[in-house]
């Protein structure tokens, strides 16, 4: 059975007493681990020490991830959160979202930057494409085709069809080497199967829909 990926992103939403409540109620839902299935958690920075302990004291079968990480190595860098310090916490990181690159300015350079500062603290970068012919920074095994059009916050919701998605995956594996590819926006319970069943996707990003327990379980259950 392939391997699927299935990445919870939060956003800049829930505190610390919402996580405690997301974590508890996930925990009844999906407390069975699976060999083939992995789920990885992006909440906000602030939650990730929670989120760990929480994780680890009830065996939870969720790995962690953040949202972005920094370009700069540790240093004089106010407000960066750098691989060196993530790597107490994560295994994956998100990199290139297209919500960075709108509001943040990110380049093509920072994110090829944070590729290499991640891998060299055992991080997977998880890269973020919303074009099928950008760049692939040396390194990147999973990346998630995400057009900014789909994500459901964007301009309402218009899913991009399964069949476009795998023929962009099935380009992206044979023109580099990524092992994995995802796709994002606008992913349901009632159509993450719609994209899982095809041979070239190999899971979902979700943001919506991950921040409800409930959906995020149900999502990975319907795959
Ligand atoms: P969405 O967001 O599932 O709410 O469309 C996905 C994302 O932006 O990563």
């Amino acid at each position: 059975m392939k391997k699927q990926f299935f990445i919870a992103n939060w956003k800049s939403h829930k505190n610390v007493s919402e996580a405690k409540e997301w974590l508890s109620e996930f925990s009844i839902l999906n407390s069975q681990p699976s060999t083939h299935k992995e789920a990885i958690l992006c909440p906000p920075f602030p939650l990730l020490p929670l989120c760990h302990t929480f994780i680890q004291q009830h065996h939870l079968p969720l790995s962690l991830g953040s949202q972005t990480i920094s370009s700069y190595p540790e240093g004089a860098y106010t407000g960066e959160v750098s691989a060196r310090l993530l790597k107490d916490f994560v295994n994956y990181t998100l990199i290139g979202h297209s919500e960075r690159r709108k509001f943040f300015h990110e380049t093509d350079e920072d994110i090829a930057q944070k590729a290499m500062l991640a891998r060299s603290h055992q991080i997977s970068p998880v890269l973020l494409l919303n074009d099928k012919n950008a760049a692939i920074p040396k390194g990147v095994d999973i990346v998630i085709y995400e057009p900014p059009s789909a994500i459901s916050s964007d301009k309402g919701i218009h899913p991009e069809s399964p069949e476009d998605v795998d023929t962009v995956a099935a380009f992206l594996k044979q023109k580099s080497s990524v092992i994995y590819v995802l796709y994002g926006g606008s992913v349901t319970p009632e159509n993450v199967q719609e994209y899982t069943r095809l041979s070239s996707i190999d899971g979902v990003i979700v943001g919506g829909e991950s921040l409800k327990p409930d959906s995020f379980a149900s999502i990975i259950q319907h795959a």
